[in-house]
């Protein structure tokens, strides 16, 4: 089968598409035929081995031992291991997996659910590691509340488009930052306010908000405190590294003085939130916005779109198969 590797961390151009064993379902795992997968910055990250400890992730210091990227998919299981009692063959599924950039793909049954009934392939493959992201951040970090005024920094992007559209299901009122050019879409998934960041730094208009979830940071830590109501939480998701670092060595300490609280975390994939979400893409709450979709052979491509880090929703895989796969 046809699948995405790489021997050595770098640029875009490590990456190589090869003809590889398709692999053998293990007693907990799901062989899924994949139909689309997308990308997201950790399979940038993990490529480029940047920071050093995604190397621990990769399991190379100096060099990745074949390293196969891609986390999000969606497709048809083929087989199932004998501890997995919830999917069965010819099940349309989505979840997370290692190596999801290939034509076979093993993934753990409790990452995956069944795929939404009105989504096609590359809808659902846009979904697992960006919405559980806003899912998590608003949910479980951010305690949102019905009538919460929410502010989703970076509400353009991969997690972003997902986070105003979730904070919206749970009926809180919504400003979305973005740039000039992504105003538009900001509305169209439901946005009640959005703040154009080239016009407009929200930290200094005196507004006050419930929760900020940074799905891209870009403030300082202190600022986005100060646009916090007297009791308001502040969750990042992602950003730049002064803010990544802030948040998680000052976050806990300014969290202690005064009822602020200033938060991060790692989303983790689950058959739970996985389902939760399905549920809100039937319901048509959720709607994935995609902005590009490249062949599997063009991977490279997608994450050299995806590093530039304009993203206009999420960047999706399509997976062909030939005749005899
Ligand atoms: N904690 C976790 O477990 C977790 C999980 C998933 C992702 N993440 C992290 O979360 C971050 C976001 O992920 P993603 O998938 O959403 O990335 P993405 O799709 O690459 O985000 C791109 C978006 O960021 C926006 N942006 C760029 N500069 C901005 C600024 N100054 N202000 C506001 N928005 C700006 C861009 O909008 P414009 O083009 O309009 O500038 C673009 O739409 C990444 O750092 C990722 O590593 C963390």
């Amino acid at each position: 089968m046809k699948a995405i590797v790489y021997y050595n961390y770098g640029s875009p151009d490590v990456l190589k598409c090869e003809e590889i064993e398709k692999p053998t379902v293990g007693d907990h795992e799901v062989l899924i035929k994949v139909r689309a997968a997308s990308v997201n910055p950790l399979d940038w990250r993990l490529m480029r081995g940047k920071p050093l400890f995604a190397r621990l992730m990769i399991g190379g210091l100096f060099k990745p031992k074949a390293a196969r990227p891609g986390v999000d998919l969606a497709g048809q299981v083929e087989a199932v291991g004998r501890n997995v009692a919830q999917f069965k063959p010819g099940d349309d599924v989505f979840g997370g997996c290692r190596g999801a950039f290939a034509e076979y793909v093993c993934a753990i049954g409790d990452k995956l659910a069944l795929k939404p009934a009105n989504s096609s392939f590359e809808d659902a493959a846009a979904v697992p590691v960006a919405a559980i992201s806003a899912l998590q951040g608003l949910r479980d970090k951010g305690r949102i509340q019905r009538g919460h005024k929410v502010l989703v920094d970076g509400a353009s992007g991969g997690v972003g488009t997902f986070a105003v559209q979730i904070a919206k299901s749970f009926g809180a009122e919504v400003t979305a930052v973005c740039s000039t050019r992504n105003v538009h879409t900001a509305r169209s998934i439901g946005a009640d306010h959005v703040i154009d960041y080239t016009q407009e730094d929200f930290t200094q208009s005196g507004q006050r908000y419930d929760l900020i979830l940074a799905a891209n940071a870009y403030h300082s830590i202190f600022d986005y405190r100060r646009a916090l109501r007297l009791d308001g939480i502040y969750v990042m998701a992602g950003g730049g590294w002064t803010q990544i670092l802030q948040a998680m060595l000052l976050g806990p300490l300014l969290s202690l003085i005064g009822s602020k609280k200033m938060r991060s975390f790692i989303a983790n994939i689950n058959q739970k939130d996985l389902a939760f979400l399905k549920d809100l893409l039937e319901a048509g709450k959720v709607v994935p916005v995609i902005d590009r979709r490249y062949p599997l052979r063009d991977v490279a491509e997608a994450l050299r779109y995806l590093e530039q880090g304009h993203a206009q929703g999420k960047v999706v895989i399509t997976v062909e198969h030939s005749n005899n796969t």
